[in-house]
């Protein structure tokens, strides 16, 4: 396909610098954004009376042509064009002739490609939001079904003391939550318009930037050209807000597959969330919480890679920046890929509500409660933590729980112990009496999903 530039050169270019050089390989995943903005900028060209409202016509009829040939595959992109910005240039010219040769009037390729890996990223940013948004719904379904479904909380993956499966999830909620805020604030600080910026230093047309702006549904024009077409700080913001989503998939599917193991058996992943062994029959693996917790390395390496890339670019374009695409665009695909599978591997996972209480009364996650039991009858904390220290050693040694325990033989420990102890430190007592905002009783969390609810309606 002809190139853009080739005006200046008396040689063919090589094959492997061709091929090296391209980016229609990966771009031409933008052609709808690539085409949208052109259709705005010629818009802008013939109210500014740089093209004659015919011209205008004519090439946004052209484009449009393109766009929907693409759509039902009439027409094939090229493999052989440089990038998306010269196959959408030169298939116009080719179906509309020279009125064609217009449509790059006041516009460089840089703030070209700039405009369009912000409009991409901008629609992307709302489709992993919309992702994180049911990946919120469903985790409060499963909170608002578990209000009072008994688990050991753990701390150094020692049991520490009873919550409930609400309140484990909530912590979830929280931090999903807070990854969509910072989807958020990226949008709203990327929302300019860099088209009119030109290859670095404007143009001499006169254009209406502010007007182009607006039909693309941005804030505003941009305030510096140069910072303009080398800007892409909204790329590592959104892999660092990727990457955090990452890591909190991580970490949830690392609970998931403990809970969903043979020793644990909290919970059981449903089939069709699971894969089996080639030679183990009795095998059902959690691969898709085990594939979530390895891609996050993937959505690291994007953010690693461009920092690194992006470190030593003097202004303004570079053609470094090109490198700003594939590691991002697999990025994206992998944190929404992976949203989607997570959740409804968690929407169709099973609780064993029974083992998660069993597991909730052993392990002395009541021992807290036993020590603020002597608190209240007046012992000092310190003590309080030193006699219950020796209930433990007892009651490790005899092979049972506290609750276990007879009265006289808490007794021999400390007078203070009376027959109300056995409440104190019941599991329902120790969950129910935590009510203060953000524990786990069931009252406060019911308040708790409500607010949640109402963040999720806005
Ligand atoms: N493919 C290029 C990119 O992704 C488009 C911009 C080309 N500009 C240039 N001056 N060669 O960055």
């Amino acid at each position: 396909m002809m190139k853009l530039w080739g005006g200046r050169f008396t040689k063919e270019e090589n094959a492997l610098v061709n091929h090296f050089n391209a980016s229609i390989s990966f771009d031409q995943r933008f052609y709808r954004q690539d085409i949208r903005g052109s259709i705005a900028h010629v818009t802008m060209l013939a109210k500014q009376g740089i093209l004659t409202d015919t011209e205008k016509e004519q090439i946004v009829e052209g484009l449009n042509g393109i766009l929907s040939d693409v759509e039902t595959g009439a027409l094939e992109i090229d493999p052989s064009a440089e990038d998306i910005h010269s196959f959408v240039e030169a298939t116009l010219i080719e179906r509309i002739g020279d009125v064609g040769k217009k449509l790059h009037t006041g516009r460089s390729r840089n703030d070209q490609v700039a405009l369009d890996m912000k409009l991409y990223t901008r629609d992307e940013i709302g489709e992993l939001d919309a992702l994180v948004r049911e990946l919120l719904e469903t985790i409060l379904k499963i909170m608002e079904e578990n209000l009072e479904t008994y688990m050991p909380g753990f701390t150094h993956l020692q049991k520490a003391q009873p919550v409930t499966v609400a309140h484990h999830f909530g912590a979830y909620f929280e931090m999903f939550l807070r990854d969509r805020s910072r989807l958020s604030d990226i949008r709203r600080r990327m929302n300019t318009c860099p088209l009119g910026a030109g290859a670095l230093a404007g143009t001499t047309y006169p254009l209406d930037r502010e007007y182009t702006a607006s039909l693309l549904g941005f804030d505003h024009a941009t305030r510096n050209s140069m910072d303009s077409v080398s800007d892409r700080d909204y790329l590592i913001e959104l892999c660092s807000a990727m990457a955090t989503i990452m890591m909190h998939l991580s970490r949830f599917s690392e609970e998931i597959i403990l809970w969903n193991s043979n020793e644990y058996q909290f919970v059981e992943l449903d089939d069709a969330y699971s894969t089996g062994s080639s030679i183990m029959p009795q095998k059902k693996n959690p691969d898709i919480a085990e594939l979530v917790r390895g891609k996050t390395g993937r959505v690291y390496g994007a953010l690693t890679s461009i920092l690194t890339t992006m470190k030593g670019i003097p202004l303004a374009y570079n053609k470094d920046m090109q490198e700003d695409k594939e590691m991002v665009f697999d990025a994206i695909d992998t944190t929404k890929g992976c949203l989607a599978l997570f959740t409804g591997m968690i929407a169709t996972m099973r609780f064993n509500k029974e083992t998660m209480k069993k597991s909730a009364m052993n392990g002395f996650t009541n021992a807290t409660d036993a020590a603020d039991y002597l608190v209240n009858h007046g012992i000092p904390f310190r003590d309080a933590h030193g006699i219950v220290g020796r209930l433990v050693l007892y009651c490790l040694d005899k092979g049972i729980s506290l609750d276990e325990m007879k009265l006289e033989e808490y007794k021999a420990i400390s007078p203070v112990f009376e027959e109300d102890i056995y409440e104190a430190i019941s599991l329902k007592t120790c969950v129910e009496k935590r009510t203060t905002l953000g524990a786990p009783g069931p009252s406060v969390m019911k308040r708790v999903t409500e607010e949640y609810k109402k963040l999720l309606e806005q």
